[in-house]
């Protein structure tokens, strides 16, 4: 979705930090569903610059934690 929202302009910002009690009352959401995340979206009064992408070995662990990805 936020990918698609890009190629049309709509800016996007995942949110997980939300009221899940408020926001199941607001839109009427059944009990035994669970909202887990929200996606706003907008139009940007500007596109900011792409930060800078960690390298895969920083990020990327294989089988255990600590044996880095080496690609
Ligand atoms: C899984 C996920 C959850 C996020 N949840 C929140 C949130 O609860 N509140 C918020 O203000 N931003 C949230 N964000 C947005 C990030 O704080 C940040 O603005 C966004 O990832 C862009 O920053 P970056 O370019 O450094 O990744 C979330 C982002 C991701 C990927």
């Amino acid at each position: 979705m936020m990918l698609l929202a890009y190629s049309l302009g709509i800016g996007s910002c995942p949110v997980v930090s939300f009221n899940k009690t408020a926001l199941k009352e607001l839109l009427g959401i059944p009990e035994h569903v669970e909202p887990v995340l929200m996606l706003s979206f907008g139009y940007p009064e500007f596109w900011p610059k792409a930060p800078r992408r960690r390298p895969l070995r920083e990020v990327v662990h294989v089988e255990e934690y600590g044996k880095h990805f080496e690609g």
